[in-house]
C-alpha cells in the first residue's frame, strides 16, 4: 500500500503564521504515525525555513507572501517527507553564511536555522529563481511504518 499527501499553503509574512503551521505539520505528521521527536524535529525544520521567509526574504513587507509545500510519501517500506519553501525576497549567498559553529559566533544567539535545518533533515538545498526570491528545497527520509 501506498499513500501520498501533499499540503499547498500561501500565507502572509508574519510570524504569527508559524504557529498555524507548526499545527498543519504535527497534525500531518502525527496522522501518519511519525514519533514526538521525529514531528518536532520536522516542525523544527519547516519553521526555520519559514521564518527565514518571513524575516530575510520578505522582511516582514505586508504585501509579500511566502509558500510552502509539504510531500509526504509513504509506503509499507519507507517514507519519504520533502518540502518546499518559497519567498519574495533578493535571496542571499548560501556559501556567505557565516558559520555558527565558529569560535567567535558561539556565543551569538541568532544564525543556527540553516545549521539545524541541515543537522536533521538529509538534504537543503537553496536555488534562486530568475524571477527573485529564494526557494528552499529540504528532503526526509521517514522509517517504515504501518500507514493509517
Ligand atoms: N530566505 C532567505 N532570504 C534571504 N536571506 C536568507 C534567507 N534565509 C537565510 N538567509 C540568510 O542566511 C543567514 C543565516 O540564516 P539562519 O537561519 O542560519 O540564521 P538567522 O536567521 O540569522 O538566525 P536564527 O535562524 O538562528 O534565528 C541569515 O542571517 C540571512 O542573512
Ligand atoms: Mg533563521
Amino acid at each position: 500500500m501506498s499513500l501520498w499527501y501533499q499540503l499547498r499553503l500561501a500565507m502572509p509574512s508574519r510570524f504569527e503564521e508559524l504557529e498555524l503551521v507548526d499545527s498543519l505539520m504535527e497534525a500531518l505528521l502525527g496522522h501518519v504515525g511519525c514519533d514526538e521527536d521525529e514531528r518536532s524535529n520536522l516542525a523544527l525544520s519547516v519553521r526555520e525555513a519559514l521564518a527565514n521567509a518571513v524575516l530575510h526574504g520578505n522582511r516582514l513587507a505586508a504585501d509579500k507572501s511566502v509558500s510552502l509545500e509539504v510531500t509526504l510519501e509513504m509506503t509499507l517500506e519507507a517514507g519519504e517527507l520533502r518540502i518546499q519553501v518559497a519567498d519574495e525576497g533578493a535571496g542571499f549567498d548560501p556559501d556567505a553564511v557565516p558559520d555558527p559553529l565558529a569560535p567567535e559566533n558561539l556565543l551569538k544567539p541568532t544564525g543556527r536555522g540553516i545549521l539545524l535545518m541541515r543537522n536533521f533533515m538529509d538534504e537543503v538545498t537553496f536555488e534562486f529563481p530568475n524571477s527573485g526570491g529564494t526557494l528552499v528545497f529540504m528532503r526526509k527520509s521517514l522509517a517504515a511504518r504501518t500507514p493509517p
